[in-house]
């Protein structure tokens, strides 16, 4: 474990208030823990956003039998076989599919994976989940 270090900040009661409850309703067991939390994503969003390399996936869903879709997807992914380094697909019910594309890259490059898969007009949902390499050990 790393070394800990103790940090006092100065905060407006009523934001304190609301960061409480915030801690208590995640369910969070310290406020150190949810404050660690917020840190790391700070951090983590920052790395995205100068470019290092990072890992994160993309998740979407989509009716299977909208004409052409998987088409789209299977040929939009293969556009970025260096950063796709792997995807499930789950039947969810009849019509309905889910994909978790799982991505290691240049955050700029996954952006554009984003990107391009959005463009692609039948999904009912696309989010991304940034994560990290932990080369900082964080
Ligand atoms: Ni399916």
């Amino acid at each position: 474990m790393s070394n800990l270090a103790r940090i006092s900040i100065s905060v407006e009661e009523n934001l304190l208030d609301k960061f409480d409850d915030y801690v208590e309703r995640s369910g969070f067991p310290t406020r150190s823990e949810a404050m660690k939390n917020i840190m790391r994503e700070a951090i983590i969003r920052d790395e995205w956003m100068k470019g290092e390399f990072v890992a994160g996936n993309i998740s979407l869903v989509y009716d299977h039998h909208k004409p052409g879709i998987v088409e789209k997807l299977l040929h939009s992914q293969h556009d970025f076989c260096n950063e796709i380094q792997c995807s499930q697909h789950i039947h969810l019910d009849h019509s309905n599919c889910m994909e978790i594309i799982v991505l290691r890259g240049k955050g700029e490059r996954i952006r554009e994976i984003l990107k391009r898969l959005r463009q692609i007009k039948g999904l009912k949902h696309i989010v991304l989940t940034m994560g990290t390499l932990e080369k900082q050990n964080l």
